[in-house]
């Protein structure tokens, strides 16, 4: 296989945006080809596009095409549309990676977009409930809050986990995204005001949730040969793994607070980048709620099972610790625009691995991972490096 790197992001500013759909896609586009001097749209000879209910939000579909005819794009090797709920843009880097890596592209990019709200605020959490069973979880009210709150009092009940140690999370993420000029808040959160913050399903609280964001994020990827030759900063893709438990949350009913999918994908993107746990300096993770991030720091193997509590309490999880987990602010502090989400992950990475993440920066990256999931049951790790594997 040919080695893969990133060359380029770009992502739009994140929260409750009076843009459109196709004004998302603009600025997240023009950002990425902003960073990379030498490509114009033109070169680029694939476009993978993730979004995941644009039908319902925006009244549009046929995205990938009206996607490269708004950025000029002339697709000759490979137009898609990749829907994977929450995991939507990473599956699209996993798709732009492998064409590369078998030699049928050398130039494509990733584009994440999702215009979330609505008027109303129950109409945009009604269309949250399609990435659930219709039949079996949503129409009896178990969308993404409840699901997780039950894996938050599972880890609570079986390690004694805090609803301080959940509250730090968001202090945590909250803080990071102040300094993070595209996320959707900005302002901070003390543990006072997480843990103050109304009750959205016992134990999450509204600061340990992520909101309903809009937002749009663009990577390009590219063959060894091009990328050497656009930039001497190329962050590349060492390794990468997806892993399903299963769609319902019943599939998980053995215990909610182990994630095997995630430790399976996270141990197939390790093997293949030839890293362990230990050599990540900062990591992306897929904190919709607190307790993922929790579950996460575990299933990564950055903590032992049910030591999450304390690792984050520890200060383990942020600069000065281990690794630094979500350094952008995660999905709690920058907000979820799901098909968005997964390519702002790769564009934090890429920034950090090349030195350009500003009051962000954690020192000496060069390994940087990102966790997407989708629902409990559903992971994928991509793993980046500043030198190739
Ligand atoms: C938590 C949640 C239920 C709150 O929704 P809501 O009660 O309708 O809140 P509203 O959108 O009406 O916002 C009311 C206020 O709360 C704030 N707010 C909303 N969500 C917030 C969050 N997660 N964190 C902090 N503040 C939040 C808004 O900014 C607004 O503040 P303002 O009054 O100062 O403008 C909603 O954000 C949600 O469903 N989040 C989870 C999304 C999800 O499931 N994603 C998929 C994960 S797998």
């Amino acid at each position: 296989m040919r080695k893969v790197a990133l060359v380029g992001a770009g992502i739009s500013k994140f929260g409750v945006r009076r843009a459109s759909y196709r004004d998302l896609i603009w600025e997240a586009g023009k950002a990425c080809f902003d960073s990379v001097a030498g490509i114009k749209p033109r070169d680029v000879e694939g476009l993978v596009v993730g979004s995941v209910m644009p039908e319902r939000t925006a009244f549009q579909s046929h995205i990938s095409s009206m996607a490269a005819e708004a950025l000029g794009i002339k697709p000759s090797v490979l137009s898609a549309r990749t829907e994977h709920m929450c995991a939507s843009g990473t599956v699209g880097i996993r798709y732009a990676y492998a064409f590369i890596a078998a030699g049928l592209a050398d130039l494509v990019m990733v584009l994440g977009v999702e215009k979330l709200n609505q008027p109303s605020s129950d109409e945009a959490i009604l269309n949250m409930g399609t990435g659930v069973d219709r039949e079996w979880e949503a129409a009896f009210g178990l969308t993404a809050p409840p699901c997780f709150a039950l894996a938050a009092q599972r880890h609570m009940a079986e390690y004694g986990t805090t609803e301080e140690q959940l509250g730090l999370v968001g202090v945590k993420n909250h803080t990071h995204a102040s300094k993070n000029p595209n996320a959707h808040f900005g302002k901070g959160a003390t543990l006072e005001q997480v843990l103050g913050s109304r009750m959205i399903a016992s134990p999450l609280r509204l600061f340990m949730c992520s909101p309903i964001t809009d937002g749009a994020a663009a990577v390009i990827v590219a063959s060894e040969e091009r990328a050497r030759a656009l930039t001497d900063r190329p962050v590349w893709i060492r390794g990468t793994g997806q892993a399903l438990d299963g769609f319902q949350l019943t599939s998980l009913h053995e215990d909610y607070a182990h994630w095997p999918a995630l430790k399976r994908a996270a141990d197939a993107a390790y093997t293949m980048a030839g890293v362990r746990p230990g050599d990540v300096d900062l990591a992306e993770v897929h904190d919709c709620f607190a307790i993922a991030e929790m579950i996460a720091y575990e299933e990564l193997g950055f903590c032992k099972k049910g030591e999450a509590g304390a690792f984050v309490a520890a200060g383990r999880s942020d600069y000065g610790g281990d690794v630094v987990v979500n350094p952008r602010g995660g999905l709690i502090g920058c907000g979820h625009p799901l098909g968005a989400t997964g390519v702002a992950q790769a564009a934090e990475v890429f920034v950090q691995l090349r030195g350009q993440a500003g009051p962000r920066q954690v020192a000496d990256a060069t390994i940087g991972l990102t966790h997407n999931n989708s629902g409990m049951g559903e992971h994928v790790v991509m793993i980046y490096g500043s030198e190739p594997a």
